[in-house]
C-alpha cells in the first residue's frame, strides 16, 4: 500500500443538480473507496467541488437571464446539498470560482507559459458581430457535412456523432443570435499535445497495461492511435480564469484546462501548505474517479499538463466508470429522463443505503448498465430486507428472548471462524476498484450467517436444557457475524453500520463483544419497498417524458403530386449482414438482399439495435436514392424506420414475409 491516498471524483458542472448518473459514475465510487481507505486505517483525501466555468454555464445563464455566477451560485448550493444530504463525505467540496482556484490555475499557467510549453498560433475564428463576441464551438450550429443534419453543433453532430470543427459545418449560424458568424483572427495558446505524445504519453500509458481497466487503457490507445493533435488551452471568452499572457485580454482558460487544476486547489484550501505532501510526493497515490467521457482529459490532458509543468504526480489508477441508463433508455437531462438526487433525497428519507447498495450492485464497472425501478425493489426486498436484515433481526431478538440481551459464555464455530478470517475477499476487490464483486463478498458473510442460523435451528434446541451451551455458542457465533456486517457496512451501508453498532451497543467496531455485555435493542434497517411507491417513481418519469416531448404537432410537410411520389423506387428487402461501423456510436452497416441484388447500407440505428438481432429481418428499402458515403463506406439506399414520441425505432416491414426485391407502391 501506499503511503497515503488521494482521491478525487470528477468536479459536477454547476449548471444543472445531480442524477443518479453521476453519483453511480463517480462519486459513489470515489466516497467508498475513501471509507474504505479510511476504514483500513490508511490516510485518505477525498477532493471534489463544482466544476463552474465553461460555455454551458454562460448559455444558461444568457436563457435565464441571469449572471453566470448566480448560475453557478444556485446550483453549487443545490449540488452540494443534495451530495451532503446523500452522505457522500469529502474531506473537502470545492469550487472553481473560488479565489484560490484561479490563482492555482493562473500559476499552473504561467509555469507552462514560462517554460515554453505552449505554441501561440493565430488563427481565424467565428465572431459573431451582433452579439460582439467570438463563438466556441458549441455556439455555432449547421449542417452537417456527414449526414446533412441541419441542427450540427461546431464540435459534434449529434445525429450521426461525426467530431467536428466549427469551419466544416455547412451554413453556419451563431447559437446566439441566428446570425452568420464571420472569420476574424484571434491568437490562442496551444498544448502541443502531439509533441507530448511522443515525447511522454506513449510511455505513460504503455505503462498502464494491466494495471488500468481494459476499457481505460484500449480508449487512451485508441486516442493515442490515431495521433492527438495540438488543443488550444484558451478561449476568446468572458467567463473563466483570466489568461496571465501578455496580448490575453479578454480570453480565459479553456474550461479543461482549469477544472482539473481544481484538484490541487481543493486541496490546498483543505490542507493549506501540507497540500505538496498529497500533489508533491511520489508516495502518494492518486486515483482519479470518472465517467468514460471523462477519460480523455483524466488520462491524456491533464497528465500532459502535470507533466510539462514538473514536480507533480501522476495518476497511479483512473477507474473510469461506463454509463448507466434508466429504465431501458439514456439519461437525459434536457429530456428530464433521471432520477435526481435530491428527488431521491426527498421520496424516500432514510432510505439512502438502499440506493447505495442498488447503484453498487449494477456499477457501470465493464459495460453500460440499466437502473430499472423494479430491480431496486427486487434487490431492496429480497436482499437487504429478506437476507441481511432479516438475518440480523433474528440474531437481535433470539439473544434478547434467550439471554435477556446478555452474550453468553460460548466460542465462536470454527468454521464461521474460518469464514470471517477470509473476508479479506471484500479487500483483494476493492483494491482492484471492483466495488461490485466486492460487495457481492460482503452479502456472503450475511448470506453465511442466514444460512448457519437456519442449519443450527436454535430455536428447537432451547427446548431441551441438554442443548444449552449449543444454543449459546450458535447466538454468540451469530452476533459475531452481525459485528463483522456492520463493520464492512461502513464502506458499502454507512447508516446501517451505524444502526448496528448501536444495536450491539458498542463504542466502535474495535471493541470486542466479549460475554457479559449486553446489546441493545433491535432497530428496524430496512423497509420493504411497496408497489405503489415504484409505480409512483415509474409514472413520474412517464409523465416527464410526456411533458418534455415537443409540443408543438408534427406539422404536415408541403403538398406532393402522384408524380413525385412515384418517384420513390420502394422495395422490400432482407438484412442479411449487419455489423457495427468502427468508431461510430449510431452507425450499423447493413447488407440488404433485394431479390436480384445486395445492396450495403448505412444506417443510424446502432443505438436502437444490436447486430445480431437484426438479421434475418425484412425491411422497407429507398433503392434509388444518390449513393453518400458514410465513414468510408458508401450507402446504397435507405431503411425507411418509424419513430415514436419517445425516439424508439421501428422497422417499416411487410405484414407478412414477401419475397426480397418485391416492389412497394
Ligand atoms: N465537469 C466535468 C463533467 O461533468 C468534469 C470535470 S472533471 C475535472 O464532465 F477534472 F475537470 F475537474
Ligand atoms: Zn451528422
Amino acid at each position: 500500500m501506499a503511503k497515503r491516498h488521494l482521491i478525487t471524483s470528477a468536479l459536477p458542472y454547476a449548471n444543472g443538480p445531480i442524477h443518479i448518473g453521476h453519483l453511480v459514475g463517480c462519486l459513489l465510487p470515489a466516497d467508498t473507496y475513501n471509507r474504505y481507505l479510511k476504514m483500513m486505517g490508511e490516510e485518505s483525501l477525498f477532493v471534489c467541488g463544482t466544476d463552474e466555468h465553461g460555455v454551458p454555464i454562460t448559455l444558461k445563464a444568457r436563457k435565464e437571464g441571469k449572471t453566470p455566477q448566480q448560475v453557478v451560485d444556485e446550483n453549487h448550493e443545490i449540488i452540494k446539498n443534495a451530495l451532503v444530504n446523500f452522505g457522500i463525505e469529502f474531506d473537502h467540496f470545492s469550487r472553481t470560482t473560488n479565489k484560490i482556484h484561479h490563482e492555482t490555475a493562473r500559476d499552473f499557467f504561467k509555469v507552462l507559459l514560462d517554460n515554453g510549453s505552449f505554441n501561440e498560433e493565430v488563427s481565424a475564428q467565428f465572431y459573431d458581430e451582433e452579439a460582439k463576441q467570438f463563438l466556441a464551438d458549441r455556439y455555432i450550429v449547421g449542417n452537417c457535412p456527414n449526414c446533412d443534419y441541419d441542427n450540427a453543433y461546431g464540435d459534434q453532430c449529434e445525429r450521426c456523432g461525426k467530431s467536428l470543427s466549427p469551419n466544416e459545418l455547412i451554413n453556419p449560424k451563431s447559437a446566439l443570435t441566428g446570425s452568420a458568424p464571420v472569420l476574424k483572427e484571434t491568437k490562442n495558446w496551444y498544448l502541443p499535445l502531439d509533441k507530448i505524445q511522443e515525447e511522454f504519453l506513449n510511455e505513460f500509458i504503455e505503462g498502464k497495461k494491466g494495471q488500468w481497466r481494459s476499457t481505460v487503457y484500449g480508449q487512451c490507445m485508441s486516442w493515442l492511435k490515431e495521433g492527438l493533435k495540438p488543443r488550444a488551452m484558451t478561449r476568446d471568452l468572458d467567463w473563466g480564469v483570466p489568461v496571465p499572457a501578455d496580448g490575453a485580454e479578454g480570453k480565459v482558460m479553456y474550461v479543461w484546462f482549469d477544472a482539473p487544476i481544481g484538484y490541487i486547489s481543493a486541496t490546498k484550501e483543505v490542507a493549506g501548505e501540507q497540500w505538496k505532501k498529497w500533489w508533491l510526493d511520489q508516495e502518494t497515490e492518486l486515483t482519479h474517479f470518472l465517467g468514460k467521457d471523462n477519460i480523455v482529459f483524466h488520462c491524456l490532458i491533464f497528465p500532459a499538463m502535470l507533466h510539462q509543468h514538473g514536480d507533480f504526480i501522476l495518476p497511479t489508477n483512473v477507474p473510469a466508470n461506463e454509463f448507466l441508463n434508466l429504465e431501458g433508455q439514456k439519461i437525459s437531462t434536457s429530456r428530464d429522463h433521471a432520477i435526481w438526487l435530491h428527488d431521491y433525497n426527498a421520496d424516500f428519507p432514510n432510505r439512502r443505503d438502499e440506493l447505495r447498495y442498488v447503484l453498487t450492485s449494477i456499477m457501470p464497472e465493464t459495460k453500460d448498465a440499466d437502473f430499472t425501478w423494479a430491480d431496486y425493489q427486487a434487490k431492496v426486498n429480497n436482499e437487504l430486507v429478506a437476507i441481511l436484515g432479516n438475518f440480523i433481526n433474528r440474531v437481535m431478538v433470539l439473544t434478547h428472548k434467550y439471554f435477556d440481551g446478555i452474550i453468553p459464555e460460548a466460542t465462536l464455530d470454527p468454521e464461521i471462524k474460518q469464514l470471517l478470517s477470509s473476508v479479506k475477499g471484500i479487500n483483494e476487490s476493492m483494491g482492484r476498484f471492483n466495488q461490485r464483486e466486492a460487495l457481492g463478498h460482503f452479502m456472503d458473510i450475511a448470506r453465511a450467517g442466514n444460512a448457519y442460523l437456519q442449519n443450527a435451528q436454535p430455536w428447537h434446541l432451547i427446548k431441551d436444557e441438554a442443548n444449552l451451551q449449543q444454543v449459546k455458542d450458535c447466538l454468540f457465533t451469530c452476533l459475531h457475524i452481525v459485528k463483522e456486517i456492520g463493520s464492512y457496512s461502513r464502506i458499502f451501508l454507512p447508516d446501517s453500520s451505524n444502526i448496528i453498532i448501536s444495536m450491539l451497543n458498542l463504542q466502535n467496531y474495535g471493541h470486542t463483544l466479549s460475554a457479559g455485555h449486553k446489546i441493545g435493542a433491535a432497530q428496524l434497517l430496512f423497509n420493504k419497498v411497496e408497489d405503489a411507491e415504484i409505480d409512483a417513481q415509474r409514472e413520474k418519469l412517464v409523465k416527464k417524458q410526456k411533458e418534455n416531448k415537443p409540443k408543438e404537432k408534427k406539422a404536415q410537410k408541403e403538398m406532393i403530386q402522384f408524380d413525385d411520389f412515384t418517384k420513390l423506387d420502394l422495395r422490400v428487402g432482407t438484412i442479411t449482414e449487419a455489423e457495427k461501423v468502427e468508431k461510430a456510436d449510431k452507425l450499423l452497416k447493413l447488407t440488404v438482399d433485394i431479390g436480384d441484388e445486395s445492396r450495403t447500407v448505412v444506417s443510424g440505428i446502432a443505438e436502437h439495435f444490436k447486430a445480431e438481432d437484426i438479421k434475418g429481418k425484412q425491411v422497407t428499402l429507398l433503392v434509388n436514392l444518390a449513393p453518400r458515403k458514410l465513414r468510408g463506406i458508401e450507402s446504397q439506399g435507405m431503411i425507411l424506420m418509424a419513430e415514436d414520441e419517445n425516439g424508439k425505432l421501428v422497422f417499416v416491414n411487410p405484414d407478412e414475409a414477401v419475397s426480397p426485391g418485391s416492389g412497394i407502391s
